[in-house]
């Protein structure tokens, strides 16, 4: 623990050990003191007689709290529930609460002496209160905070303490927290996290209760073992001004693992072959090594090398090493190596002599001939002969001469007979039926070859296609690549090509469309055939549907015939292709069928009486297609009018256009004939007053002439008269409706 000064402005005093004091203090029930930390105490005074000791200590507060020169120290501090309610029925309040610094314990007085910190609702010194700040109450928290901090001699702050994971695993996530028991809100200090390079997240921070503490979620990586995690204390001012580190041990399983060939990958028969299974790390360390060569598994052991001397065959291959710790095993990519061998390389027919010389005396009298080991009876002589050389024939071949001394074996000659590829074949590997959108695979294979065969040339349709290295060709199948195909396998010595093999790409029916004949316009009655044309398709056998405005017609046909059209047929038709693959559909045509106007109708408006002066509309209707070219508008039989319009307007009408009207509409094709309809115009009123008028005027002539007439004559009685005005056409004129009669005229 470290001691403090508060430096006051008077008199600097001092934070020490102070004794813990246990027990109950003294005979009065009612107070009951406990020391809080080493430095200071706490008085806490009931209103409640009878409380009890065991509620010993009153508050809570953590077991140490450090602070540093120029920080501040906050001392939290909770009251126990015993406290606030030691009798469950009687709520207890507290009635004065006291913090001292540097307390003695008066038995006498049954007391603390010491420097008052904080007297709840006293006044204390103003040299401490400016230092000191409750930050509780005197219901749960009963806080306090002490600021401008002096040591006694000059300090630092303490180290934060970092907790993490002794052991971590690559790419797995883990959790790291630094924490100081310090926290005071008057001087907040920040922990940071440094070591994980640009990697390093934002780390979750936690202050209170006198603690704070920094947790890291980080995932490492196995780049990070061994590294320095460190956790760093910064002033408020952004000083660092300590720091703790862990250094990280970040398990993994081996990382690039890899295989050296020493002195190459090439080597000559007979040279030291070092084969060195590397890595560029692993934690725990490589236990084991495994080696195989072309996936064979050829030895176990903790030995990073593997060395051997080569030989040709025997050696030559594919290697991969596996490193394993405890972690996993990890494999290396595959290394060829290529032991070239020291023979004569022959070609197959070609005439071939080993002989056989030595140094003896006295002379050679016979030679025996061995082939791999096995002696060849019938040779004798000092050469051995092949006029033609087979590749059967290939071998280590030695000879041993011998003279009446002794005999002597030759160094081995190996004969190693080459050949173009053999027994080349193309087989088709994709089942029988290729649809377009499967992956077509030719295999080339060849019976044998020496030396191997180094290249595969394909042919489609007898022109080169495409070279590989490897023994199949894999494409998607299209109608294009439908074809006959051959490959042909390359070795330094020449090459063979292959019998064909036909890849045949089925496909659903491809440009499929609907054609019209006879094409252009269709009148009622005619004959049209639609037919359904295929592009192309494979298999061809094709089934078809025939479709008017989505309703099926027809049969399964190619052709879709309609004798004698009628305007019904009209619609939308379309045909569907299908064949083993797939069903294709063609776009829509249109059928227009060509007819007559039908159902011409006439009317007139406005409906009712019309009266001479109104203005009169006929309007004239017909279903037609093409649609209506023109109007033509009759009056009794007569053509009155020839026009686009379906409309004839008659501004001021006459009674004299009285009439039966039909009209007559016509397109390319003919024309049709409304019934008639017949209009009245009757007079106006104001017409018929005049005639009356011109009526009265003549009977005023009248009848003077004929009193006289009557008087002259004597005769009591003459013929009537008719009171139609004479000279009136239009009165003439004048029809009548039945049933819509005006009243007649005087
Ligand atoms: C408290 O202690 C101080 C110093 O030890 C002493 O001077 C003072 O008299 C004491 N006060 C009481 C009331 O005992
Ligand atoms: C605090 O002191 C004042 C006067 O000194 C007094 O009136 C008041 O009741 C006291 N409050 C408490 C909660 O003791
Ligand atoms: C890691 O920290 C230790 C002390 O904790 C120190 O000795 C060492 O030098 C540090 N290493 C690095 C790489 O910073
Ligand atoms: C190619 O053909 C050979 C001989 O028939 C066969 O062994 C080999 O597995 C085939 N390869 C593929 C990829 O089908």
């Amino acid at each position: 623990m470290l001691l403090w000064v508060i430096a006051g402005t008077d008199q600097p005093f001092t934070l020490s050990f102070a004794p813990r004091r246990r027990g109950c203090p003294g005979v009065t029930m009612r107070r009951l003191v406990w020391l809080l930390l080493p430095l200071t105490a706490i008085s806490v005074t009931l209103l409640l007689p009878g409380f009890l000791c065991q509620c010993e200590p009153p508050v809570e507060v953590p077991e140490s709290l450090i602070a540093w020169t120029g920080a501040c120290l906050s001392i939290p501090c909770l009251y126990r529930s015993c406290v606030l309610n030691p009798i469950r029925t009687k709520k207890l309040t507290i009635s004065s609460l006291t913090w001292y610094l540097n307390p003695v314990y008066d038995p006498e007085k049954k007391d603390f002496n010491g420097t008052v910190l904080y007297k709840h609702n006293a006044t204390i010194s103003p040299a401490i209160a400016g230092r000191v700040r409750f930050l509780g109450d005197l219901e749960r928290d009963c806080s306090l905070q002490l600021s401008d901090l002096r040591a006694s001699e000059n300090d630092s702050p303490p180290a934060p303490q970092i907790q993490a994971p002794s052991e971590l695993r690559d790419s797995v996530a883990a959790q790291a927290v630094c924490s100081v028991a310090y926290h005071c809100p008057d001087y907040p200090i920040t922990l940071t996290w440094v070591g994980l390079g640009h990697r390093t997240p934002e780390p979750n921070m936690r202050m209170g209760s006198g603690r704070t503490e920094s947790t890291l979620t980080f995932t490492p990586t196995w780049q990070d073992h061994g590294t320095n995690l460190t956790c760093r204390l910064s002033t408020p001012a952004g000083t660092p001004s300590s720091e703790s580190s862990v250094v990280l041990d970040v398990k993994y399983a081996p990382k690039g693992v890899q295989l050296n060939a020493t002195p190459g990958e090439t080597i000559r028969e007979g040279d030291r072959l070092v084969l060195m299974c590397m890595t560029q790390g692993s934690n725990p360390p490589v236990s084991t090594y495994n080696w195989y060569k072309d996936t064979q598994w050829l030895h176990q052991g903790q030995e990073q090398r593997l060395e051997f001397e080569a030989k040709g065959d025997e050696h030559s291959g594919s290697y991969f090493c596996q490193a394993t710790n405890e972690i996993q095993p990890v494999p290396s990519p595959a290394l060829r190596i290529d032991v070239q061998c020291e023979c004569s390389q022959i070609q197959e027919g070609t005439t071939v002599v080993l002989s056989c010389s030595c140094r003896a005396h006295p002379p050679v009298s016979s030679y025996s001939w061995y082939r791999n080991g096995q002696h060849l009876p019938e040779q004798t002589q000092q050469e051995l002969r092949f006029d033609k050389i087979h590749p059967d024939q290939s071998g280590s071949y030695h000879c041993e001469p011998q003279n009446r001394v002794g005999m002597l074996e030759s160094p081995a000659i190996t004969v190693d007979v080459q050949y173009p590829p053999k027994e080349v074949q193309i087989t088709l590997e994709t089942p029988q039926r290729i649809q377009e959108g499967d992956t077509v695979m030719l295999n080339c294979s060849v019976g044998s070859s020496n030396p191997p065969v180094t290249k595969y040339m394909w042919y489609k349709d007898n022109s080169q296609y495409q070279e590989t290295q490897e023994s199949v060709l894999t494409f998607p199948a299209t109608k294009e690549r439908s074809g006959s195909y051959s490959c042909e396998a390359q070795n330094t010595i020449s090459y063979r090509q292959s019998s064909s093999v036909s890849v045949d790409v089925q496909y659903a029916p491809q440009h499929v469309a609907v054609v019209r004949q006879p094409s252009g316009s269709i009148k009622e009655g005619e004959a049209v055939t639609l037919e359904c044309s295929v592009g192309s398709a494979n298999p061809s056998a094709l089934h078809y549907a025939w479709y008017k405005d989505e309703a099926r017609q027809g049969e399964n046909s190619n052709r879709l015939k309609l004798a004698a059209v009628v305007s019904a047929d009209s619609g939308q038709y379309r045909c569907e292709a299908k064949n083993d693959v797939g069903t294709t559909h063609a776009e829509p045509i249109p059928l227009d069928v060509w007819y007559a106007p039908r159902d011409v109708q006439l009317s007139v408006a406005p409906q009712g009486q019309i009266v001479e002066g109104m203005e009169v509309t006929l309007r004239c209707w017909a279903d037609a297609l093409p649609p209506v070219l023109g109007y033509d508008w009759y009056r009794d039989g007569q053509l009155q009018e020839r026009q686009t319009q379906d409309m004839l307007s008659i501004p001021a009408v006459k009674v004299g256009a009285s009439g039966h009207y039909h009209c007559r509409a016509r397109n390319q094709i003919s024309y049709g004939d409304s019934s008639p309809i017949r209009l009245t115009v009757y007079f106006s009123s104001m017409t018929i007053a005049k005639n009356s008028a011109l009526g009265l005027g003549v009977v005023a002539v009248f009848i003077p002439l004929l009193v006289v007439l009557v008087f002259a004559l004597r005769h009591p009685q003459s013929p009537g008269i008719s009171t139609h005005g004479a000279g009136q056409p239009d009165l003439c004129n004048r029809l009548v409706q039945p049933g819509n009669s005006a009243p007649p005229p005087p």
